[in-house]
C-alpha cells in the first residue's frame, strides 16, 4: 500500500474562488498524487490550474468543520503562487501537476513539490486529534457504509475523545457526531418506512 498524507487542500478556481477541502495525498516516489473523486470542485480546480497547496496541519476543527460545511477558515498568501495557504497550516508545499492518468471516477494528478513553507512547530500526537480523522474520513463515506458499521466505529473512537481531547477536539467530534446522527435517523426513517 502507497504512504498517505491526510492533508488540508486549498485550490482556486479558475475565476478566482478559493476551495478548501481534506484530501489525502498520495506518495509515488519523488512525486505525490492527488486523486479526487468526480464530481468534486477540488477536481475542478486542479484540472483548470494545475497548481494545489497542501496544507500540514493538526487542527482537528479543519477537518471536521470542512465535512460538516465549515469551509471558511482564515487563509494566508504564498510568496508567488495564486493559491493561498490556510493560516493555521503548520506547514506547506506548493504542488504543481507535471502529468495525469485519467480515468471516469477518480483520475490521478501525479505533482511535483514546486515550493515548500514552515509556520509553526509540530507539539506531538495526540489521540483525540487521530480520531476526529478517522471520524471525518467516516463521514465523508456515511452513505457507502452500513448503520452498524459506523455505530461500531463511532463507539470505538469515542474512546479516544472522551481520554485525551481538548475542547478543540471535543467540539470538532460534536460537529460530526450531528452529522452521524442526522444520518442514523435517516436511515431508520427509511427502514420504518419500508
Ligand atoms: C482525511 C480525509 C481524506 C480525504 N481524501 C479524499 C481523497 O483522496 N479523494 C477524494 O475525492 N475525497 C477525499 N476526501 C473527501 C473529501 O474531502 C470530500 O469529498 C470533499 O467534499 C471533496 O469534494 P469538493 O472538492 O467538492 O469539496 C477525504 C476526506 C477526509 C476527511
Amino acid at each position: 500500500m502507497p504512504y498517505i498524507r491526510e492533508t488540508i487542500l486549498t485550490t482556486r478556481s479558475a475565476a478566482g474562488k478559493v476551495h478548501i477541502a481534506p484530501l489525502g495525498i498520495i506518495q509515488d516516489g519523488e512525486t505525490w498524487v492527488i486523486a479526487p473523486f468526480r464530481p468534486s470542485t477540488t477536481l475542478a480546480n486542479v484540472e483548470e490550474t494545475g497548481i494545489a497547496v497542501v496544507n500540514y496541519t493538526d487542527d482537528a476543527k479543519i477537518f471536521a468543520g470542512c465535512l460538516t460545511g465549515r469551509k471558511d477558515w482564515p487563509l494566508a498568501d504564498v510568496p508567488d503562487c495564486p493559491v493561498p495557504r490556510l493560516e493555521a497550516a503548520l506547514a506547506h508545499d506548493v504542488l504543481e501537476v507535471i502529468s495525469v492518468k485519467g480515468d471516469p471516477q477518480r483520475p490521478r494528478f501525479a505533482c511535483r513539490v514546486a515550493a515548500s513553507g514552515q509556520h509553526r512547530p509540530f507539539q506531538g500526537m495526540n489521540r483525540a486529534k487521530a480520531a476526529v480523522l478517522e471520524a471525518a474520513i467516516l463521514v465523508s463515506r456515511l452513505k457507502m457504509l452500513p448503520p452498524e458499521k459506523i455505530e461500531d466505529e463511532i463507539a470505538y473512537l469515542k474512546i479516544a475523545i472522551d481520554k485525551t481531547a481538548g475542547p478543540d477536539e471535543e467540539q470538532a467530534w460534536y460537529w460530526l457526531l450531528e452529522k452521524v446522527i442526522a444520518h442514523l435517523a435517516e436511515v431508520e426513517a427509511e427502514r420504518g418506512g419500508s
